[in-house]
Formats: structure tokens, sequence, C-alpha cells
């Protein structure tokens, strides 16, 4: 049996809806993967911060977390807690792999899900280091570290030993990364293309069928799949954080979402949109990523669409990528369903894929995607 400890760095609608998961499907995780888990604590910025060795209460913390209330009481006296409830995330991280390796726990996963940062992938790209260097594996779903930090990071899991996984940064569930790095050995991805956020291809489908953007984006916001600010989603951020990841793990690329060149949707009219409808055509909001010369060019923007490319029969929630490769031609992962569960399932994924590698005695860390 696999025993891991996760230690929950972000307890929003990602954390709390991987813990829901997590506990659904327990029972398969033992059976089929001998993987036995406990959450030993979680750091928030605004709601506290809880650490007990001997595991959390999952369905008090999502009811204090939802109801906006602070984490402390998950921990009591007789829990002998060691950390202030108000410690950060970082102090965290130190506190849980220092306690971990002194203590002979099992071995720790960081899973790091904060909010996006599109200047700098921060405090999250120093959340993963600190876990790296301390001797934890990591799983994550916030874009920041790898648009920001890949080469850092993988170079820094290499020397720990540990595994950093990231699915459930691009596509949601869809295997994206594990596809690439699982089933395609000796293929170069030469490029990409492809519509990576749901939010806008929501609204931008929404307007064709004559609801209005406002509309449209406050729906996402109810469903919890847009951004917490979603003029990150609107103004193409989120698009150009997930092109730079592709490009930076996919690619061999070192950009920063900065690097990409960016048009978001917040300008695009109703009656641009239905226009484009009238001449067979659609507008959707495309990312894309390839080699010029020796520079990766990377693109968001809308852009009018031909009726007959796949890309334009994209409606609602759907995300597709068609990635240019050397072996293989264009191959496509379309997602056509996405959202909250299925980012949950990408971390569940990753977790399993760091309980395999430990029960095959795996000690070092795969190395970094091409
Ligand atoms: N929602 C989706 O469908 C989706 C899909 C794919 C990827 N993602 C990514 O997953 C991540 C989480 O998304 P979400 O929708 O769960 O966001 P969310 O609901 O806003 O939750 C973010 C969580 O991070 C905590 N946090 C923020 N800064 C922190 C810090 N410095 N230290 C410790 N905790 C901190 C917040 O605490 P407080 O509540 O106390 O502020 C909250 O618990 C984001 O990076 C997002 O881009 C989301």
């Amino acid at each position: 049996m696999v025993y891991l400890d996760l230690l929950l760095v972000g307890f929003g609608r990602v954390g709390r809806r991987f813990t829901e998961l997590l506990e659904e499907q327990s029972v398969r995780l033992r059976g089929e993967y001998d993987l036995s888990w406990r959450v030993v604590g979680i750091a928030t910025r605004r709601h506290g911060t809880a650490y007990d060795a001997r595991g959390l209460d999952l369905v008090k913390a999502r009811r204090l977390a939802g109801a906006g209330a602070s984490l402390a009481s998950l921990t009591g006296a007789e829990s002998g807690r060691t950390i202030a409830a108000e410690a950060s995330g970082l102090a965290l991280i130190r506190h849980a792999t220092a306690e971990s390796a002194a203590r002979r726990m099992p071995q720790l996963v960081v899973v790091e899900t904060t909010t996006l940062d599109v200047e700098r992938g921060q405090p999250a790209t120093d959340h993963v280091m600190a876990a790296l260097r301390g001797g934890a594996h990591v799983v994550t779903a916030n874009k920041g570290p790898v648009a920001f930090a890949y080469r850092e990071i993988a170079s820094a899991a290499g020397v720990a030993r540990r595994r950093f996984l990231f699915e459930g940064t691009v596509m949601d569930g869809a295997p994206l990364f594990s596809l690439v790095r699982e089933t395609l050995p000796g293929v170069r991805v030469l490029g990409f293309r492809g519509i990576l956020n749901a939010t806008t291809n929501y609204v931008l489908t929404a307007m064709e069928e004559g609801r209005s953007f406002e509309r449209a984006l406050s729906d996402m916001q109810e469903a919890g799949i847009a951004e917490a600010d979603a003029s990150l989603d609107i103004d193409g951020w989120d698009a150009a954080a997930k092109t730079a990841a592709i490009a930076n793990v996919l690619m061999r690329g070192s950009v920063t979402p900065r690097g990409i060149e960016r048009t978001g949707i917040r300008d695009i009219s109703s009656k641009r949109v239905l226009d484009a409808v009238s001449r067979g055509r659609r507008v959707r909001l495309v990312a894309s990523a390839e080699w010029v010369d020796d520079r990766l060019a990377g693109r968001v923007a809308p852009v009018e669409l031909d009726e007959a490319d796949p890309l334009a029969r994209l409606a609602g929630l759907q995300n597709e990528v068609v990635l240019k490769t050397d072996l293989l031609g264009p191959i496509g992962i379309l997602q056509l369903d996405g959202g909250l569960a299925q980012t949950a399932y990408a971390l569940l994924a990753d977790l399993v894929t760091i309980a395999k590698g430990l029960s095959r005695g795996e000690t070092s860390a795969a190395p970094p995607l091409r």
C-alpha cells in the first residue's frame, strides 16, 4: 500500500471539489492503485491555516470554508497544534515538510490550487519550490508555476527526486501533458493551435445565440468556471498563461504570459459576432504558438474562423488543442465538457501517477518533458 499525506495550499472551488472527489473515489484508489491518503494540512489566504499530522476532517473543512469561516477550529488543542492558524501557505509547507521528514511520516504531496497571478506566478512558484526542496511531491492546477518557472521547477524536482505534475493547468481534466509524456515517445511538438479558455468560448457562443456578453459571463462566474478575477479570462490572460505553459513544457520554450501577444474579447460586440455568423464564419479566441526561426511566437486573439475549421465547431465549455508534431502530423485533443469536476480529476490523476511511481519503487523524478 502507498500512503500519501496531502497538504492543500488553496482551498477554494477546485481545492474543495478535489477533496470531495478523493472521498468519493477512496475505495477505488485503494482497490485499484493501493493508494491510501489523508489530508494533514490546509492553507488559505484569508480563512486561516490548519495542520494535524493525524489528518483533518474534510467535511467540516468544506463546511467552514464554504461559509467563509476560519479553518482554525479544525485543529483543537488536543491535536497538538504546532503552527499558528494565521500562518501563510509558505510557512505551512515548511512546517509540514520538516515534520514529515523528522517524524518519518508518509511521503507528502503539496496540492497547489491558489489563485492565478499573471504578473509573476507568485506565490505559487515559491510554494512549489519550497515543497520540492523540502522533499514533497507537487500537483497543481495553477498555471503560474509552469507559465513562469517551468525549467527551474523541473530542475529542482530532478534534484529532489520528486514529481511535479500539473495536468489540471490546461484543458481541465483532458490529458494533454501526460498524453505526450506517456504515449508519444520520440515525438517533437512543433507548434499548436487551440481554444483553451472555456469562459470566453461560452460567452462568444452565447452571443451567437443572441444572449448578452454580461449575462453569459455571469453564468460562468456563478458556475465557478470563470477565474476569481474574470478579467483574466476576458482579456486573454488565462489563455496566454496556458499558451506559455504548453510552449514551455511541450515545445522547449522559455516564455511567460507577458511574452505572448494577447488580445482578449472585451471589445467584441454582438454585432461583430452575428455578422460573422451571417457570413458562415465564427469568432473564437484562438491561442497558438510556433517557432519562427529561433523565436517562440505565441499569440492569443479573437479570430474569425471558417465554419469548416475544427475549432469553429467548439461551443460553450468545449476546448480543443491541435498539436503540430514531427512524426504524427497534427493531432487533436478535444474536451467536450470541462469544469470543476474535470479539474479535480486532473489532480486525482496526477496523484495516482505519483502513487504508481512509488509502488514501482521509483525514487527519482521523471525528467522534464521535451
Ligand atoms: N475554477 C476552475 O474551473 C479552474 C480550472 C482549471 C484551473 N484552475 C486554477 O486553479 C486555481 C484555483 O482556482 P479556484 O477556482 O479554486 O480559485 P478560488 O476559488 O478563488 O480559490 C483559491 C484558493 O486559494 C487561496 N489562496 C489564494 N492566495 C493564497 C495564498 N497566498 N496562500 C494560501 N492560499 C491562498 C484562497 O484563499 P481565500 O479564499 O482565503 O482567499 C482560496 O482558498 C487557480 O490557479 C485557477 O487558475 C481553476
